[in-house]
């Protein structure tokens, strides 16, 4: 593992319901099946794909918050997939987590001092109480809330201020990687953008790596370096952001791309056939088969394994990518709508700018008040 990798999967599995024995009715569901990822110190990495393809099982993984049932996860040069006792104790200063929903992930009988404090009582106790206020202080600033909020409960906070008390809890152990899933979705859209440029200034500012898990196209192509598309528990394209939004390899990849309607969301039901089989019972060969609509009788026999495309970093599993690659044009950018539109506006002012904004009444980037 070279020195700037700092997070390592290797051919990682998990599957749920192995225990029950061969008598076991219950099916068994390979959420994850056979992933391999190389993360980079200091970099935004993100992992996108449909609802239940396997996102968030990966990610606690990765985390070592659920053990894999098949290889190796390396963080620093460290294989933690079976740490325990003062090992994880570590890890868990070192990696952080923030969650999707800021209302239900914050105790709501603790101050907001002490949410953000505790992390410092199991990872720096030998501070002082005053040395814990002003570390919660410091922390509060650096995620734009004031350090008077310590003594207020969640329940006085906004959706998105909420989350910044997470993310200041999460840096409270001073970590070296943040795992975020989908860390914005459930925030009105004009606060996304503020929460996702406060990340990307956390991480600059502080040497964080952050991997971002969303299902939002938006939100990773605005934010992130290298991005990998999963699909039934693989990873089937892996690249630059950059060069996967502008080359999509992967049939699978064009549909999610060509799926951002006018509206803004994602619906991937308007450019990919029928809905996701069950990963309890994924298709033969190539997973994406029974919906590819260039599939070909190799594709239900044999599995196409990640293969590099030539560009830097660009990898797809596809026997066919480049025949396809000729023959398919690239997806036409999507149209967007108003508020889409203003989102993507927003994203821009939030990144080149650095200015915090939130849409007005009619849809429109303004400056917060
Ligand atoms: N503890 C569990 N026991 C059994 N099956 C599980 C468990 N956790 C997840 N699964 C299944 O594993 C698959 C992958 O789930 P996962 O939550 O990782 O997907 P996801 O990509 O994060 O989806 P979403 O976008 O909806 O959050 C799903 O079919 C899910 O039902
Ligand atoms: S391997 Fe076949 S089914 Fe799979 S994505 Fe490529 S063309 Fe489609
Ligand atoms: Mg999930």
């Amino acid at each position: 593992m070279s020195d700037d990798i700092i997070l390592e999967a290797v051919n990682v599995k998990k599957h749920f319901g192995t225990g029950g024995g061969w008598l076991s009715k219950t099916p068994v569901v390979q959420a994850v099946d056979g992933v391999s990822l190389r993360i980079r110190r200091g970099e935004t990495f993100a992992i996108v794909g449909e609802s239940g393809c396997g996102k968030s099982t990966l990610a606690r993984v990765l985390m070592r918050l659920l053990t894999p049932t098949e290889g190796e996860v390396l963080f620093d040069g460290r294989e933690i997939s079976g740490a325990q006792g003062a090992a994880l104790k570590q890890l868990r200063g070192e990696m952080q987590f923030i969650f999707q929903d800021p209302f239900a992930s914050l105790n709501p009988r603790m101050t907001v001092g002490n949410l953000v404090g505790e992390p410092l009582e199991v990872h720096a106790p030998g501070m002082t109480a005053q040395e814990r206020r002003d570390r919660v202080a410091e922390l509060l600033r650096k995620v734009g809330l004031r350090p008077e909020h310590a003594g207020r409960y969640p329940h006085e906070f906004s959706g998105g201020q909420r989350q910044r008390i997470g993310i200041a809890r999460a840096l409270a152990s001073d970590p070296k990687l943040i795992i975020g899933d989908e860390p914005v979705s459930a925030l009105d859209v004009s606060v996304q953008a503020q929460v996702i440029n406060l990340l990307g200034d956390l991480s600059r500012d502080l040497g964080l790596t952050l991997v971002v898990i969303a299902h939002d196209l938006g939100v990773i192509r605005h934010m992130s370096d290298r991005v990998a598309v999963m699909y039934l528990g693989r990873v089937v394209e892996t690249g630059t952001a950059a060069d996967v939004f502008a080359r999509p390899r992967h049939p699978y990849t064009q549909a999610l791309l060509a799926s951002i309607p006018a509206t803004g969301t994602t619906d991937h039901t308007a450019t990919m056939i029928g809905e996701m089989p069950s990963p309890s019972d994924p298709p033969s060969g190539c997973r994406f088969h029974t919906r590819c609509p260039h599939a070909q009788e190799t594709c239900r026999s044999q599995t196409p394994v990640l293969a590099e495309t030539g560009h830097p970093d660009h990898s797809v599993a596809c026997h066919f990518w480049q025949t396809l690659a000729d023959t398919v044009p690239p997806p036409a950018p999507p149209e967007r709508s108003d508020a889409a539109e203003a989102r993507f506006a927003l994203y821009r002012a939030a990144t080149e700018g650095g200015t915090v904004t939130h849409l007005n009444e009619a849809g429109k980037p303004a400056e917060q008040t």
